[in-house]
């Protein structure tokens, strides 16, 4: 089965298709909108489903192209059903629904997060299950316990701001631009990670909820006080690694498990990378991360996880759609369960 995938969450235009019969993506491509909100210092959502409807159609020709087929070669679309900007949503939907109609090809509303969960099932070495997810991208950072495709538990989450929301504020007061999670990274390079002393937030708390919102003011008062942009970086970057740290140790430690996958863009990050490895390797485990191309919002990873359940029989159950700007993961089933059908 070969499924044509459209990813439309965010300020991402993407698309991708993906061959399960050879367990292959066939090709993928992803239009980011930065240049249409940077000069508002943040994601317009009216203007994100105007440019993804601009941008749509050639950008599905194009991935088309890539892979050198036509629409006669594609068995099923798949589509970002949700969580992310309603209208920016519905863009992607709706072309993705009209184009299965005028094929008269089966369609699938995916969860995105699910996307970001599974992107590491396309690199050269998938983890099998079940694994720790460390899901910490611009709009979520949740700890969540992942028994097989579809069999999702949330062990703890941010009680406030994303991580990628963190490093893109910080960025931001620092004139790093939007969004400046990996900018904040190339200037932490240039600091000294000891120089700010912020506290890692809620390590001294039980349980494995998160907090970002207290570090990100912090940031906002050293830089008010003249630290170095850079110091403040390394500082800031450290402090929110060993806090990653500390909950993750703890989460493995709770849950038994000794595989650990990092998705979302926050997982492009590579002293996060390196210091999970470390951890991963000291414990005798093993730790997954998707592509560094795949952390961010693309189309592959809804190809991949939409693939999963149109195999096992998932269908939209009516010709329409309905979008969920939110959309948590514990609501999802195993492919195939008839409770997934939660989009129509
Ligand atoms: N190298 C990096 N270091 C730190 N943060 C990074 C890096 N690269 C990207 N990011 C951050 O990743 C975030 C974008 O990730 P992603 O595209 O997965 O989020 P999103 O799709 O906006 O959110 P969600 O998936 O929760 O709806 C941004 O906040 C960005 O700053
Ligand atoms: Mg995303």
């Amino acid at each position: 089965m070969r499924v044509l995938a459209i990813e439309s969450s965010c300020d991402e235009t993407a698309v991708a298709i993906f061959d399960g019969g050879r367990d292959r993506l066939l090709a993928h491509r992803v239009h980011s909108q930065t240049d249409v909100h940077a000069d508002y210092g943040g994601v317009v959502p009216e203007l994100a489903a105007r440019d993804h409807m601009r941008r749509l159609p050639g950008l599905t020709r194009t991935t088309l192209a890539d892979a050198g087929l036509d629409l006669d070669a594609i068995d099923a679309v798949a589509y970002t059903a949700g969580p992310g900007l309603a209208g920016a949503l519905m863009t992607g939907a709706a072309f993705a629904k009209g184009l299965a109609a005028s094929r008269g090809l089966p369609a699938l509303g995916v969860n995105h997060l699910e996307g970001h969960i599974l992107a590491p099932l396309l690199g050269e070495d998938p983890p099998s299950f079940p694994f720790l997810a460390l899901l910490v991208s611009g709009g979520h950072s949740q700890l969540i316990e992942v028994r097989e495709v579809g069999d999702y538990r949330l062990l703890g989450e941010s009680i406030d701001d994303a991580i990628g929301e963190a490093f893109d504020k910080s960025a931001k007061l620092m004139g790093l631009g939007y969004p400046g999670g990996a900018a904040l990274s190339r200037l932490a390079e240039q600091g000294d990670p000891g120089a700010v002393a912020f506290t890692r937030p809620m390590v001294n708390r039980p349980g494995l909820d998160l907090s970002f919102s207290g570090l990100k003011t912090a940031v906002a008062n050293a830089i008010a006080a003249g630290c170095a942009f850079e110091d403040v970086a390394a500082s800031f970057e450290r402090t929110v690694i060993d806090t990653l740290e500390i909950k993750l140790k703890r989460a493995l430690e709770q849950t038994g498990l000794n595989r650990l996958v990092v998705a979302g863009g926050v997982a492009a990050n590579r002293p996060l990378r390196r210091r999970l490895a470390g951890m991963m390797d000291e414990r005798g485990g093993v730790v997954h991360f998707p592509a560094i191309e795949l952390c961010t919002d693309n189309a592959a990873m809804i190809a991949l996880a939409g693939y999963r359940r149109l195999v096992a029989g998932e269908r939209d159950p009516a010709p329409g759609f309905r979008v969920r700007a939110r959309w948590p993961l514990a609501e999802l089933r195993v492919p195939g369960c008839p409770a997934a059908a939660a989009v129509s």
